[in-house]
């Protein structure tokens, strides 16, 4: 289809990412979010609504006569966005809601997992305050607890701290009425985001977040604060286990189910020394910051690519990546993850590095035009550099110059992404 009408749910770097795809995409000819950000307010017309609100967000959809509709964020997926926009014939980029249970609930996942033999980490499902002392002897340390909530990454304690791992599975079964123990695999982890529906699937290149805060992976977890693209971690025969044991046998279960899978699956993964990968978690969305080095490495056509996952027929589709790398390093709020002071001026955000075949800019996230037309902060994570290159060095090296020139007060950023495969 060519001239199409695209909305893009959501207001993160991955819709600016995303949008940008869109944008330059043939098969395009104009791209809408909700509520976007001051990067894709640049790139097209953003709508004021909340990418959770899905009755104004469907409304938005038929007003605009939409012909694909991309979901960024779980939360309307989960809610059953997808659904509600097939019933009125607007192809949706993005599971209906019992696909996306595979991120809405853990426990669904394991089960699916442990049904299909996907390799994976065992649970234990606790209830009762009383099981807690047993359960922790079961397994050793460090200990991986997960609530079986969406909690935006934050549903998840990795301790080594006994009292720690016991005051929070307490503390859950409190509030959830129970909590997942997992054991706990040890390894490198890496993301595999692969575009599905019922016809076929497609692996896109490989990328590593970094979601520690700081510099070494040290502190609490965040919503990634960089990534790189592709991820050396998956070799070739890394990535051709993980499709054997892991995507084929859930492409296979999707695609017999009574409504079928029709977006990303995001395989979080984690290959042991002897390169062995096993399922860390389900996402049924493109990942945040994964998608910003994922997406400018996809040479064909994205809006055509997405609306074939979105009607079904990504297999009569052949898309082509590039072989550069890319990389993005996010620059966070004074005080996030914790916190995020926001409302305060960005400067230099608009800086673009054009070298040979080197491309570095900003991807917005957090970011919006204040009243007298000025760019402030709006939310934790605030932007990132971007940058592609023939080779990852270049990339980090065009990267942290492209980051060097915003200023934010109080931000902060990594030092060290792709650090791990340089
Ligand atoms: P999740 O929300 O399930 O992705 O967990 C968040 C993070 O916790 C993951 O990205 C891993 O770094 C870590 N993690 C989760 N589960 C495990 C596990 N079974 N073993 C080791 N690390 C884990
Ligand atoms: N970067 C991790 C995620 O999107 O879930």
């Amino acid at each position: 289809m060519a001239g199409m009408t695209v909305l893009v749910v959501g207001g993160g770097g991955r819709e600016h990412a995303l949008g940008i795809g869109l944008a330059e995409s043939e098969s395009v000819a104009a791209v809408h979010t909700c509520p976007g950000n001051a990067g894709t307010a640049a790139i097209g017309t953003n709508h004021p609504i909340s990418a959770s609100d899905v009755e104004a967000v469907l409304d938005l959809a038929i007003e605009l006569r939409a012909d694909l509709v991309v979901v960024g964020p779980e939360g309307p997926l989960v809610a059953g966005i997808a659904e509600r926009l097939r019933a009125v014939d607007i192809p949706c980029f993005g599971p209906h809601s019992e696909g996306a249970a595979l991120e809405g609930s853990k426990l669904h996942a394991k089960q699916i997992m442990e049904l299909l033999d996907i390799p994976t980490g065992g649970i234990q499902i606790l209830r009762s305050g009383a099981d807690i002392e047993a359960a922790l002897d079961r397994y050793s340390e460090p200990w991986v607890v997960k609530r079986d909530v969406l909690a935006g990454g934050k549903g998840v304690v990795v301790t080594s701290d006994r009292a720690e791992a016991a005051e929070f599975i307490a503390q859950s079964i409190e509030g959830d009425g129970f909590v997942l123990l997992e054991e706990f695999l040890a390894g490198e982890e890496a993301s595999m985001l692969v575009l599905m529906d019922e016809s076929g699937y497609v692996c896109l290149p490989a990328s590593q977040d970094h979601k520690r805060v700081g510099d070494g992976d040290q502190g609490p977890n965040t919503g990634g604060m960089g990534a790189y693209a592709p991820a050396p971690v998956v070799t070739a025969a890394v990535r051709r286990r993980a499709i054997e044991e892991i995507v084929e046998p859930m492409h296979h279960h999707l695609r017999n189910q009574p409504i079928p899978y029709r977006g990303c699956l995001y395989v979080g993964l984690m290959i042991d020394a002897e390169g062995a990968p096993s399922v860390v978690e389900y996402n049924v969305r493109f990942g945040d910051p994964e998608t910003q080095v994922t997406i400018p490495l996809v040479d064909s056509d994205l809006g055509e690519l997405l609306l074939a996952v979105a009607i079904g027929s990504v297999a009569s589709l052949n898309p082509r990546f590039s072989d550069k790398s890319a990389v993005t390093v996010v620059l966070a709020s004074e005080g996030y993850p914790a916190a995020s002071a926001t409302g305060r001026v960005i400067s230099g955000a608009d800086t673009r590095i054009e070298e040979g075949d080197i491309v570095g800019f900003i991807h917005h996230a957090g970011t919006r035009i204040d009243d007298d037309g000025k760019l402030v902060s709006s939310g934790g994570r605030v932007l990132a550099a971007t940058a592609i290159a023939a080779d990852l060095r270049s990339a980090v090296e065009t990267a942290y110059a492209v980051l060097d020139e915003v200023q934010l007060e109080g931000s902060h950023h990594r030092s060290d992404i792709a650090y791990r495969a340089l």
